[in-house]
């Protein structure tokens, strides 16, 4: 039998090293013990890969309420307004935070707390504190050099957390919650116990469903899926957001043009050089991101085209090269020079806005969980995020999460069982895992993308549930490896897309459907929730 353990010592585990990961252990370091896993390198993951910049509310010609009113107009309905007033009212403060940290965001003497603040696609002013282009590195690589110093704080590289350990794990009744992790030791191919007095989720991402994306490896949806699992309530998974402008290029799948471009007067083109964006929306390229995406799809069918041109000659060589250095030297090695020549682009899947259902505080439905960052539904981004407010979620909240868990005593521990291994075998053939991957992400690009229609959704579902099935068989049979588990994640992900598309009977945000255009009147998130019924779950989607 397992013994009750002596929880006083007990770490609090974070998995992920991302901003959302990394605030939360610097807030809590101060005063418990902290371990932080990473699936793969510590500098992995969509936070180093950021572009663009983070909102920060600071400017004269700026209000609060400005920022809410952007925050609700690109939601599209959506957002919860006492979640973004409340990240809102925190931005200031997050961005002081940062560089009080030492990160080194581009200066501008005469702007508030002395930087330059950029703008981009659905903000009314100015209001994005930035590092170049590569504002999520300058941000990352400050936190990360923090962490690795703090005696509190233990890094755990290519770990992989691969499920919950809660309540229905012990043998005895207790009332639910989360008592640690198993992860897998990705080097030693060894499966741990891992208690902890609470843990959080700070994944990210799911991008890598789709066949086309900005998101790096890291981003396959593993938190929503484990809190899933674990009984948590999933919400808004339908509003995938898909970025307007990733690069068209044969050597490069996945690099992001930032929207900046297009804030700073980037125009977008069809190859005979006619600007289309005004014949869609008033805004031009400054359009919210579901328009734009959706106006480049449109024209890319119509005329039977690979990609659209992004034009940003017109700023000037100098300019360009001080403000987006790492998208010029990327497209100059590329063969593309963007001071001469416009860029082509195409959208690709970018952000997760639907998640594990969390309050303010980071708490998930289970006592002991906690979930920030890409990989929570909090509201803020209702039907379709606003850019730049994904870092900014990932601070205010990583804050609140740990003066949440600070605030909560260790609950006593009552005895992990191990990881059993005795009843599978090594994986005999791994072309069954590599084949899967390619199927679900070329179905989620073809039949939930940009534009939906019911019956491809249907037909996504259908191809799903076999794929589950069949990875399922897998699972319980041979000994895990990252492949397979971020296979398993990504299925229930693409499950959790496609079932709250077909809730969803209306056109709104991120999600267009074919045979239902309209929007309707009052509409409400798409609420998951899992149900045991004796030996097959159910799901159940709410509204409201
Ligand atoms: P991530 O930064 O993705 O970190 C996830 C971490 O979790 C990684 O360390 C990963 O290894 C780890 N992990 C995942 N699963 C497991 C597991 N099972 N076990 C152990 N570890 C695991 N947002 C903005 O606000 N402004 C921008 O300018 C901007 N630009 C962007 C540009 C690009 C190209 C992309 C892809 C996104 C951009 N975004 C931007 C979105 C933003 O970068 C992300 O939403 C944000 O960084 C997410 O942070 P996170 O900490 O939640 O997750
Ligand atoms: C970008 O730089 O275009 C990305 C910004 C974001 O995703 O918030």
């Amino acid at each position: 039998m397992n013994r009750p353990a002596d929880t006083s010592s007990q770490p609090v585990v974070i998995v992920g090293a991302g901003l959302a990961g990394l605030t939360v252990a610097l807030h809590l370091a101060k005063t418990l013990p902290v371990v932080v896993l990473a699936k793969r390198q510590l500098d992995e993951g969509a936070t180093a890969w950021a572009q663009g910049g983070i909102v920060g509310v600071l400017g004269s010609d700026d209000s609060i309420e400005s920022h809410v009113r952007d925050t609700q107009e690109a939601g599209a309905g959506l957002v919860d307004e006492d979640t973004a007033r409340y990240i809102a009212r925190h931005s200031a403060e997050a961005v002081a935070w940062l560089v009080e940290r030492g990160v080194p965001f581009s200066a501008d003497p005469e702007g508030p707390l002395g930087l330059h603040l950029t703008r981009e696609g659905g903000h009314a002013v100015r209001r994005i504190a930035h590092a170049a282009d590569a504002t999520g590195k300058a941000i990352h690589d400050v936190l990360l050099a923090e962490v690795k110093r703090h005696p509190n704080i233990t890094l755990r590289e290519r770990w992989m957390a691969l499920d919950l350990i809660t309540s229905r794990h012990l043998r005895r009744e207790e009332s639910p919650r989360c008592y640690g992790i198993y992860a897998l030791d990705i080097d030693r191919q060894r499966v741990e116990t891992l208690p902890a007095r609470a843990v959080v989720l700070a994944t990210g991402g799911a991008g890598k469903v789709y066949r086309y994306t900005t998101n790096p490896d890291t981003s396959t949806g593993d938190g929503i899926a484990m809190a899933w699992r674990a009984g948590c309530r999933v919400a808004n998974m339908e509003f995938v957001q898909f970025h307007p402008t990733c690069l068209y290029h044969p050597q490069e799948r996945n690099f992001l043009i930032t929207e900046a471009l297009r804030g700073e007067g980037g125009q977008l083109k069809l190859p005979d050089g006619t600007r289309f964006m005004p014949n869609h929306d008033a805004r031009g390229e400054l359009a919210p991101r579901d328009i734009v995406a959706r106006a480049i799809d449109f024209e890319m069918k119509k005329h039977g085209l690979d990609y659209v041109l992004l034009d940003a000659t017109q700023l000037g060589a100098a300019f360009l090269k001080e403000h987006f250095p790492t998208i010029h030297s990327r497209c100059l090695q590329l063969g593309i020079d963007i001071t001469s020549q416009p860029i082509p682009v195409v959208p690709a899947a970018h952000y997760t806005c639907g998640g594990v259902v969390t309050d303010l505080s980071g708490r998930s439905d289970l006592p002991g969980l906690y979930a920030v960052g890409e990989t929570t539904y909090t509201g803020l981004h209702g039907a379709n995020r606003l850019a730049s407010n994904s870092l900014l979620e990932c601070v205010v909240l990583g804050r609140s999460c740990a003066d949440d868990i600070l605030s909560h005593p260790a609950a006593d521990e009552p005895g992990l069982p191990p990881w059993d291994e005795s009843q599978v075998e090594n994986a005999d053939e791994q072309v069954v895992i590599a084949h899967n991957w390619d199927e679900l992400r070329l179905l989620m690009w073809n039949y939930v993308g940009i534009v939906r229609t019911t019956k491809r959704l249907e037909r996504a579902l259908h191809r799903i549930k076999l794929l589950k099935t069949e990875i399922d068989d897998y699972y319980a049979n041979f000994r895990v490896n990252r492949d397979l588990l971020e296979l398993r994640n990504l299925v229930d992900c693409a499950e959790l897309i496609v079932r709250s598309a077909l809730m969803r009977q209306e056109s709104r945000g991120l999600h267009y459907s074919r045979d239902f255009p309209n929007t309707l009147p009052v509409s409400f998130p798409t609420v998951l929730v899992r149900r045991a019924r004796s030996r097959k779950d159910k799901v159940y989607g709410l509204s409201g």
